[in-house]
This record gives C-alpha cells, sequence and structure tokens, in this order.
C-alpha cells in the first residue's frame, strides 16, 4: 500500500531531481523540483511544485500531475502527467509527459511557446549525494 506513494526523492533520466513532501489524504502533494537543464541562459535554483496524485490505496499503480513554477530564474511553467509502475521485484519507475510553455510578448508568438517531451523518474535514497 506504501508503494507508489510519490513521497520522497526522485531522479530522472536527465539528472534532475525532485523531492515530493507527504502527499495528503487528498491526494494532494508539494515539493521541490531541481532541474538539470535549462532553456533560459540563467542559473538554476530550486523551484516549488504542487500536484495531485490518485488514492494509492484504491489502486497500486496510480496516476498524477503536478505544476512546476519556475520562479526563481525563468519565466516559464512545466506540467508533468504520469503514472508510477512498481515492477516484480518492487522498483518503482515514474513515465511521464510534459508540456513547458515559455513566456512570450505577444499571442502572435504563441506557435512557438510551448515544448513537451518525457521523463522517467526512479526513486533515489535520501541523503546520497
Ligand atoms: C526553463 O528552462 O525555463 C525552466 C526549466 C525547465 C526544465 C525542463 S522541465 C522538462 C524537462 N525535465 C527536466 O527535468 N528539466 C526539463
Amino acid at each position: 500500500p506504501f508503494q507508489c506513494d510519490l513521497s520522497g526523492l526522485w531522479r530522472n533520466e536527465l539528472d534532475s531531481l525532485m523531492e515530493i513532501d507527504k502527499v495528503n489524504d487528498a491526494g494532494e502533494f508539494s515539493g521541490k523540483y531541481l532541474t538539470a537543464v535549462t532553456a533560459t541562459s540563467n542559473c538554476i535554483r530550486s523551484s516549488p511544485l504542487k500536484g495531485a496524485q490518485h488514492d494509492t490505496t484504491q489502486r497500486s499503480q496510480p496516476t498524477f500531475g503536478f505544476t512546476v513554477n519556475w520562479e526563481k530564474f525563468s519565466n516559464s511553467t512545466t506540467v508533468f502527467v504520469g503514472q508510477c509502475f512498481i515492477s516484480d521485484k518492487g522498483k518503482e519507475t515514474l513515465k511521464t509527459m510534459w508540456l513547458l510553455r515559455e513566456e512570450v510578448g505577444s499571442p502572435g508568438d504563441g506557435w512557438r511557446a510551448t515544448r513537451v517531451g518525457t521523463n522517467v523518474f526512479t526513486r533515489k535514497r535520501n541523503l546520497e549525494p
């Protein structure tokens, strides 16, 4: 029942890190995201995230979504949606897709404002460097 609870420390294939606090009874959670890459030329800062996960007592491989506000170094916003999967050996994997919206000056520039991609996260042991 505790598996695929999003709480804890996660790393994706880009080496980005996220730490998610305890998921509350409504499935809501918050945390911090430290991206390893940026589309800006600014210095990367840890950024707040907020999301919601389906009830892990009802299902073992729940879907979830969260938003990262890169407010400290970028005007952009990213949303992730995904699902947590558990292997036969009990290893948890978060399979996600994301949309990154960049701020542009006018609606006419909207055509180039959104990037899309996938990220796979695995659980990282706490306090590892
Ligand atoms: C920006 O460059 O404007 C903010 C940082 C965006 C980082 C993106 S979000 C999707 C992808 N997955 C990551 O871990 N980092 C990049």
